[in-house]
């Protein structure tokens, strides 16, 4: 592993690098046009073919022009390149990808000296080793690893969680609704409709992934709440939470055309579920839970109306918390859970947050 030379520290500021320009990625480059942003510098933007380099200095509103006009391929030492010659103090690498080849880059750039701020849930949610890690390289290079945005996007959930356990607090329970999409389509599942019309209008919706087997099949929920047990001390691998999937064994390896042409296969087991709940009085809900134990699961729960889940609305995202101290009622919070500019504005408190203790 290279070391990168010392940066001259003679010039307070923050470098930049913003990798994705995608929807969470251009809400981004716009909020860093904007005051808010203060003096941060971007030295550099890409996508996963091209990248623009400019160590002086990119202006926001035109970086994605740039890019798109760029033959510069991509090249993440020229990236790190631009971030140490700009001379500035603080370096910050921002992955606004979904790419697990990115997220394998995280520990190394934070060992060598950059900060690192990311949507991407890859590298904390997935393998226990990989978590482990960024852990020991954000020690090592004494950097920090900005996580916001990876659960709940705009929510304070980590950021909560993370300050009752510095106060000693101590999780007991953890329980909600992780997923904008799967909150949606439970919201509205009422029996007036069959799920899969209510499937096809959340994809329409642009809700769903354009494959809402990700959506349906939990992975997503349960990187997410991997995210959260591991924050509350749990070190648990991804085997190790139960995940229960929507998707029936059939269609799991066709094509995403025919998942969609067959998807009203979904509606009888589901349908039929959804009654038995009615009939008890209950609503279902996509529910990721963790108990005292440590143990993980995520799947349909069937819940009173008193729950917090049930009053859920549109495609907002509830996270329920039990702890030592909050131990009558949950610390709730509750809002939206996806959308680009709030991912990006949680993408952009992380890059401020490194610099205001300092
Ligand atoms: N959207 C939300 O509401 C939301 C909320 C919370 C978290 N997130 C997370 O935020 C991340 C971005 O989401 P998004 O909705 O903006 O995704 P997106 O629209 O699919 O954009 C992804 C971007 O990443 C780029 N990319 C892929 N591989 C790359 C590489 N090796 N190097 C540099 N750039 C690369 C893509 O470039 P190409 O176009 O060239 O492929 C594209 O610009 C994801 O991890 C997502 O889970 C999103």
């Amino acid at each position: 592993m290279n070391a990168l030379p010392a940066v001259n520290p003679a010039r307070a500021g923050v470098a930049l690098v913003v990798l994705g320009v995608g929807g969470v990625g251009r809400a981004l480059l716009e909020l860093l046009a904007t005051p808010a942003a203060g003096a941060l510098q971007l030295v550099a933007i890409a996508d996963s073919t091209r990248q623009w380099v400019n160590p002086r200095g990119i202006v926001p509103a035109r970086a994605r022009r740039l890019l798109a006009a760029s033959v510069q391929p991509r090249d993440d030492e020229a990236l790190l390149g631009a971030l140490r010659d700009s001379g500035l103090v603080e370096q910050v690498i921002v992955d606004a990808t979904a790419s697990s080849a990115v997220a394998a880059h995280h520990a190394d750039w934070l060992a060598r000296g950059c900060h690192v701020v990311s949507a991407n849930k890859a590298a904390l949610g997935e393998r226990l080793e990989g978590w482990q890690r960024l852990r020991h390289a954000s020690r090592l290079g004494r950097r920090r690893y900005g996580d916001a945005a990876t659960v709940g996007a705009g929510l304070p959930v980590l950021s909560t969680l993370l300050r009752l356990c510095q106060c000693g607090d101590r999780l007991r329970a953890l329980d909600g609704v992780f997923s904008g999409s799967l909150s949606w389509l439970f919201n509205n599942f009422d029996g007036s409709r069959p799920f899969s019309a209510l499937l096809h209008e959340a994809r329409q919706r642009g809700y769903t992934e354009p494959d809402p087997r990700l959506d349906l099949g939990g992975a997503d929920v349960a990187r997410k709440l991997l995210i959260l047990a591991r924050a509350a001390g749990h070190a648990i691998d991804a085997h190790e939470v139960h995940v229960e999937s929507l998707v029936p064994g059939g269609l799991r390896e066709v094509t995403v055309e025919a998942f969609l042409a067959r998807a009203s296969e979904l509606d009888a087991p589901l349908e039929q579920r959804r009654a038995q709940a009615a009939r008890e009085g209950r609503l279902l809900r996509l529910l990721a839970r963790l108990d005292s134990q440590g143990r993980a699961s995520v799947g349909l729960v069937a819940v009173e109306p008193t729950h917090p889940a049930a009053r859920l609305a549109g495609n907002d995202n509830l996270f329920a918390l039990t702890t030592v101290r909050y131990h009558d009622q949950p610390l709730v919070i509750q809002g939206p859970g996806a959308g680009a500019e709030v991912t990006a504005q949680a993408l952009l408190g992380d890059v401020l947050a490194l610099t205001a203790d300092r």
